[in-house]
């Protein structure tokens, strides 16, 4: 049976927004989907204050809630880390009565400098992004939310100007994909990365 996610929530966090060449693209082409809303960390909350109320009421409305940033020594930048530590908490969240977020879908949209091969047992990172990830798949895991494999654009760096169009085509495809109901979420789930079906398939 075909899962609808009608409404999608980009929870966003870039501190140097002014200085990104893959987030900027990325959101530029997610803005334009009448499903999607974008919430800028950043902008919202320069001073780290985050509205807690506010920003459960917005995540409740949800279907699927994105999480999307640069990767930033092997995590989320500081203040995503602070939003989700004051809003995904007990009792609303998860525990007794915490089940605000039951039966939504979550992923993660990350853009490393580092290339795929290095985050691998072998390579200079050690790890893969899916252990690197295991805190995020966890915290959405214990909210009752279904995870999603993360959609990560690897060596950033030094991708050129079309390289970072095609990923973010493809990255306003899948959003638009998953928004209308052509494409079941449970069939993604087996994949390593989300991006690797738009890949395959965009
Ligand atoms: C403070 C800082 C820490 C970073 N840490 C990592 C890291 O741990 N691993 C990695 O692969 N890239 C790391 N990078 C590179 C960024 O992930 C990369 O510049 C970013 O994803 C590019 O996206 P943008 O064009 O939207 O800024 C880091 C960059 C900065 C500024």
């Amino acid at each position: 049976m075909t899962v609808v996610l009608r409404k999608i929530l980009i929870v966003f966090a870039h501190p140097a927004l002014e200085k990104s060449r893959v987030n900027r693209k990325l959101i530029e082409m997610a803005e334009t989907i009448e499903e999607v809303t974008f919430h800028d960390l950043y902008e919202i909350y320069p001073e780290m204050d985050v509205d807690v109320k506010a920003e459960q009421k917005l995540l409740k409305e949800q279907d699927v809630i994105v999480f999307q940033y640069p990767f930033f020594l092997f995590g989320m930048p500081a203040l995503l880390k602070e939003w989700m530590d004051l809003v995904l908490v007990h009792g609303w969240a998860f525990g007794r009565n915490g089940d605000a977020l039951k039966g939504k879908w979550a992923c993660s949209v990350i853009t490393t400098g580092g290339s795929r091969a290095s985050y691998s047992k072998e390579g200079q990172n050690r790890f893969t992004m899916r252990e690197l990830l295991a805190p995020l798949e966890q915290t959405v895991r214990l909210c009752g939310m279904h995870y999603l494999p993360p959609y990560v654009i690897h060596g950033t760096n030094v991708m050129k100007q079309e390289g970072i169009n095609e990923h973010a085509r493809h990255y306003r495809a899948m959003l638009k994909l998953l928004a209308d109901g052509s494409l079941d979420p449970n069939v993604l789930k087996g994949l390593e990365y989300l991006n690797d079906f738009m890949m395959d398939n965009g």
